[in-house]
């Protein structure tokens, strides 16, 4: 007998329920590294697809039992690989609620439930992170997308100010658009630009932990800073009389410009000096833009805010809930302060899409328009930690980079190479290949960390963005690391 359809869930569910308490419970004590590769797990999981279907509680139990051997601990407290939070338990039932419910949140008014919760954790968030009163945000799938999002609404700002239309013309034959970022920023936003057509970006000077110089940005700005007609539009050869001003002569609108700034680099955790960067970044007509995707966190953070003081001062961010907030993955927030050109950049109309009568829909906010309402789990994570508990969590972070990087920094032959002054830690090891530490660190099993290669030296790089990374956490991993460079 075919089952009910009100019944036909109950057991796969039920089994991946089971399946998941077993993986997080073994969280404290399994290794970290995977035991096997993608070819072993493809040959676990049958490689043909058969004629027959199987029962949907085998399916579930099979992918389970054969993929879990690739399963790397993420969520572990002894995880320090990339920026990668851990799960928060309502976050991560939440985002099981988004997928039973099978929303697509795309239209406000259509499926008001999930959307009332993305638009509150999207407030939440906005105030959380000190962001100035009607700024807009909405839910992408990482920061990667975040940054795509801010800076298709900061170019479509930029253009528009000198009368051109990015939305309608393009943007072959627009006036050139000059673009700027830390000479160490992160390669999510050369390929949000590249996506854009807007091409690598003039390296900007920093200081030894990675901070954006305030008068390398001003003198960079200044080269070739033109009028908005230009010689530096591409269209002076009659595509920039189209709209782009009267050809040079008397145009003393600033040439468009934007300046990428970071909250948080992936190396050090520093963040750039944004009340100088941004006055500079305005002062030349320049939309400023802040790749947060970790380090915004700190607004939230009354003892660690000064370390982002300014921040509100930008026009555009990107951040990730998947990271600080540990929320599970698919979990990015762009914030743009004037929601004008955000939803002129991402708007979609059509007569069999309802526009909404009020607010701005989520489809105007981010890329897609099928979209699961990936900002649930925010919400929920957000309503349980409260905001002490962010705090809490933001500045327990960086305690535990702290107590990590003294423990390094005791260690004969190591040199912590950054100021730790959130969650990131670098450590130099004399007389070693940091690889091969890497790999030895993996074959123990207790922590993982990665190699990295930064200011011209070698580097195992700690980043401390589990919640559940606690002093005896740290203790241990200190503890693999003494039994690696022991040998
Ligand atoms: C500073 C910074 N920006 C952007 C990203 C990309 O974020 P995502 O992986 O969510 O796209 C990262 C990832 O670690 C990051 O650290």
């Amino acid at each position: 007998m075919v089952p009910g359809p009100e019944d036909e869930f109950h057991d796969p569910l039920d089994a991946a329920a089971r399946l998941s308490r077993e993986w997080l419970d073994g969280m404290p004590t399994r290794s970290i590294v995977a035991r096997a590769d993608v070819e072993q797990v493809k040959d676990a999981l049958g490689r043909d697809l058969a004629d027959a279907g199987v029962d949907p509680v085998e399916v579930v139990e099979s992918l389970s039992a054969a993929v879990e051997p690739g399963l790397i601990a993420m969520q572990s407290p002894r995880f320090f690989g990339w920026v990668i939070g851990g799960t928060a338990p309502s976050a991560l039932a939440a985002d099981w609620l988004v997928s039973a419910w099978d929303q697509n949140a795309a239209l406000r008014e259509v499926t008001p439930g999930v959307n009332g919760a993305e638009e509150l954790a999207a407030e939440w968030l906005c105030d959380l992170l000190g962001l100035p009163s009607g700024t807009v945000a909405g839910f992408t799938t990482g920061a990667t997308t975040a940054n795509l999002v801010a800076l298709a609404a900061a170019r479509h700002a930029v253009l528009e100010r000198v009368g051109w239309d990015d939305a309608v013309d393009g943007i072959q034959g627009a006036p050139r658009i000059r673009v700027f970022a830390g000479d160490d920023h992160h390669p999510s936003v050369d390929v949000a630009l590249r996506w854009l057509g807007l091409g690598r970006p003039v390296d900007v000077a920093t200081d030894d932990q990675g901070r954006m110089l305030p008068e390398a940005l001003e003198a960079a700005l200044a080269v070739g800073a033109g009028s908005a007609a230009g010689e530096d539009g591409r269209g002076d050869d009659g595509a920039g009389d189209d709209g782009s001003g009267d050809d040079g002569s008397g145009d003393d609108r600033p040439s468009p410009a934007i300046v990428c700034l970071q909250a948080g680099n992936i190396h050090s955790g520093a963040s750039d000096p944004f009340e100088a960067c941004v006055g500079v970044a305005h002062a030349a007509g320049a939309w400023a833009h802040v790749d947060g995707a970790f380090g915004l966190w700190v607004a939230a953070s009354g003892r660690l805010r000064h370390l982002v003081a300014g921040v509100e001062l930008a026009d555009s961010w990107a951040t990730d809930a998947h990271k600080t907030l540990n929320v599970p993955y698919d979990a990015g927030i762009v914030a743009v302060a004037d929601p004008a050109p955000l939803v002129a950049a991402m708007t979609m109309h059509a007569a069999y899409l309802p526009a909404a009568a009020t607010g701005i829909d989520a489809a105007d906010r981010v890329l897609e328009l099928s979209r699961r309402a990936r900002g649930v789990p925010t919400y929920a994570a957000l309503r349980t930690l409260g905001r002490d508990g962010v705090a809490e969590l933001v500045d327990g972070l960086a305690d535990a980079a702290t107590a990590l990087a003294e423990g390094l920094r005791a260690m004969e032959g190591v040199e912590v190479l950054n100021e730790v002054v959130f969650t990131q830690v670098c450590a130099a090891f004399d007389g070693h290949d940091v690889a091969e530490l890497a790999r030895a660190l993996d074959d123990d099993g207790v922590a993982l960390a990665h190699p990295s290669r930064w200011r011209g030296r070698d580097v195992l790089r700690f980043s401390v963005s589990n919640r559940s990374t606690d002093a005896a956490a740290t203790a241990a991993t200190l503890d693999a690391v003494r039994r690696v460079l022991a040998g």
